[in-house]
């Protein structure tokens, strides 16, 4: 079985790290057929990424659920993703993203506050916090937002390398795009919706009537099963190591920042050479080919990363690349940060122990990574383990 087939198997999908280990053996950039070529190392996968002669592939006959989103800026390419980019981050500040501290803070707060002594991390946590956050932000009322985590979940399983919705995938953008159809039409005040909606209608072409549907599906869809897979990813290395809890408790942020490189929750992205004469990691890209780009990888490459297979909140110089890197690079990663480093920093500080209760499962999702369940106890501080919460 070669490294690509292996990394699609069901032991590939559980654990690619092993897998990681024997690509960085072999050298930074892989080939897999003369014009597709898997690229695994940092430096090459940095240099791809912040180099515009490699695209995003536009593939016309893509599957109908991301036709929406191929309107976003995720899957723009140059003229158009700097024109959609400069619009949405004008209107995603980091004012706007600051000022919802409070709101998370209340939002995390409200939630560890319902929370039974025991129970599955993944629903009452780390979908609840981030899907309360987009719907704040996108101004989406409380009622609607429990509809979204199976939505998403269908939606996103489409981009996946092998798409195995069976046509769930079509049923959820149908019914995200009517949903926010009638969002546009009825946006909430001072809103980023309605922020956008104005750009639309100042009918310079900034903005057209598909490109701001698109846009505001990829906004709830990736800002937050990623953010999710944050959450859950960091909470079971906790579970792993509880020594890991004062680190947790001191530098959350440096907590959240190496969680996101040992486990990132977005594993691979894609490219296309659009120009002749390119290169990555000194071997040539024909145009054309189609790059595979295993972000998972480069936060393990051993040439950026000393001992890449230990979680070491402490190591210095940590940049990963799980949120990208380049014209593309995240749009909400300060955003997803902010969260993680709230959430942690209050779980630590109102719970004197969080343990495993139970079997956790992962989601079967090799590009998002994450959990689908993560059953524990939690010890409320101040009470003795084992006392209810
Ligand atoms: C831990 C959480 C997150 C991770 C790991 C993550 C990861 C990523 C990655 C890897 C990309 C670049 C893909 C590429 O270059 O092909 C990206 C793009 C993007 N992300 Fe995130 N993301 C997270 C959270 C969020 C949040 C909270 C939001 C918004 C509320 C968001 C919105 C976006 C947008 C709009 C883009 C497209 C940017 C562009 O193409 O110019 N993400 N994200």
């Amino acid at each position: 079985m070669n490294l690509i087939e292996s990394l699609l198997s069901p032991a590939g999908r559980a654990d690619p790290f092993p897998l990681y280990a024997e690509a960085h053996r072999l050298g930074p950039v892989l080939p897999i057929t003369d014009s597709a070529f898997l690229v695994v190392g940092y430096a090459a996968s940095n240099e791809v990424l912040r180099n515009p002669g490699f695209r995003i592939p536009t593939n016309p006959s893509s599957q109908p659920s991301l036709e929406l989103m191929q309107r976003s800026i995720l899957r723009a390419n140059p003229p158009d993703h700097g024109r959609m980019r400069s619009l949405i981050s004008q209107v995603f500040t980091p004012r706007r993203v600051a000022a919802l501290q409070p709101a998370i803070e209340a939002a995390v707060d409200g939630l560890i506050d319902g929370l039974p002594a025991e129970v599955d991390f993944m629903d009452r946590f780390a979908f609840q916090l981030p899907v309360t956050v987009i719907c704040e932000l996108l101004g989406v009322p409380a009622s609607e937002r429990d509809r979204f985590r199976p939505l998403a979940s269908d939606l996103t399983a489409a981009l996946e390398l092998t798409d195995t919705s069976d046509g769930s995938a079509d049923a959820a953008a149908r019914e995200l795009g009517e949903y926010f159809a009638h969002l546009i039409r009825n946006p909430a005040a001072d809103g980023l919706v309605s922020a956008l909606v104005a750009a639309r209608d100042a009918g310079d072409g900034r903005l057209s009537d598909e490109e701001l549907l698109g846009n505001l599906i990829l906004l709830l869809v990736a800002g937050f099963e990623t953010t999710t897979d944050l959450l859950g990813n960091g909470l079971a290395i906790l579970l792993d190591r509880p020594e890991l809890t004062s680190t947790a408790r001191s530098d959350p942020a440096a907590f959240v920042e190496e969680v996101l490189r040992y486990d990132s929750p977005v594993q691979l992205t894609t490219r296309v050479a659009h120009t002749e004469g390119l290169s990555a990691g000194g071997v040539p890209m024909p145009a054309g080919s189609d790059l595979i780009l295993l972000l998972g990888a480069a936060n393990r490459d051993p040439a950026r990363f000393p001992r890449p297979d230990e979680f070491d909140p402490a190591r210095t110089d940590n940049k990963p690349l799980s949120f990208g890197a380049g014209a593309h690079i995240c749009l909400g990663n300060s955003l997803a940060r902010l969260e993680g480093t709230i959430a942690f920093t209050r779980l630590v500080e109102r719970y004197s122990s969080i343990t495993a209760e139970g079997q956790a499962a992962r989601r079967d999702r090799l590009v998002l990574r994450g959990y689908r369940t993560l059953p524990v106890r939690l010890t409320a501080a101040g009470c003795h383990p084992g006392a209810t919460a």
